[in-house]
């Protein structure tokens, strides 16, 4: 038996948010998401404000990309949808699973119509209650740039707090850019108890 589980896919409902398994068929809306700016710079996937503006294709890599994740029996990757419109604004993240302390890193990204409105918290708290109290992972890690403080704003919120501080975590139009790294432990309580 391994000692956790992310190969179940869940479906997680909460007030504003769904978080579902994706299927290849998210593949075109995911390109819209990642194709802004925003979420480009802010989850250090670019290196350029040029690199920015470029858009994600729907190649045949996004499209297989979207069709395996609910096959990954070591990761978790879930769409976000806004349940009052049926529409994925976002995806949330476990990946980078080590056994040695049952810990995984977690990622989430919401696209701009997304944004702003409640439904990064919900969905950051839904999916750190099932890793941490179904799923049996100890901690969960992040990564958060000194750029973003609407994201620290909203994993200090469900509990994160921070372990540490590297000062080149990435190099940003040539300026180096500082990360915060948080955890949060089963040990501190269930974020929906926060
Ligand atoms: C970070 C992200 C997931 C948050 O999701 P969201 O749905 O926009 O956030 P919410 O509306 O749930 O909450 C935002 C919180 O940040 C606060 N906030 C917004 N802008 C802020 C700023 N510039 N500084 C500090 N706090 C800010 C809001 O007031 C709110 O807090 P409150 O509930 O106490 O008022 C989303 O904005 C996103 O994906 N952004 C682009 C990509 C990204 O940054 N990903 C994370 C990489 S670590």
């Amino acid at each position: 038996m391994p000692a956790h589980d992310l190969a179940t896919e869940p479906t997680l409902v909460g007030e504003l948010v769904e978080l579902r398994p994706f299927t290849g068929a998210d593949a075109p809306r995911m390109a819209q998401i990642l194709s802004d700016p925003e979420v480009r710079r802010l989850t250090g996937s670019v290196d350029t404000s040029a690199e920015a503006e470029q858009a994600q294709p729907v190649d045949d890599h996004l499209v297989r990309w979207y069709t395996t994740r609910a096959e990954q029996p070591d990761r978790l990757d879930l769409a976000l949808v806004d349940r009052a419109t049926g529409v994925v604004q976002g995806e949330v993240v476990l990946n980078e699973y080590d056994d040695d302390g049952r810990v995984a890193n977690l990622r989430c990204l919401v696209g701009p119509d997304g944004r702003d409105r409640g439904l990064g918290t919900e969905a950051v708290r839904l999916v750190c209650d099932y890793a941490l109290e179904v799923a049996g992972l100890e901690r969960l890690t992040l990564e958060v740039f000194e750029f973003n403080p609407r994201a620290r704003r909203v994993y200090e919120k469900v509990g994160f707090v921070q372990t540490g501080t590297r000062l080149e975590a990435l190099v940003f139009d040539g300026v180096a850019v500082a990360a915060v790294d948080m955890e949060l432990t089963r040990r501190s309580g269930s974020a929906a108890s926060r």
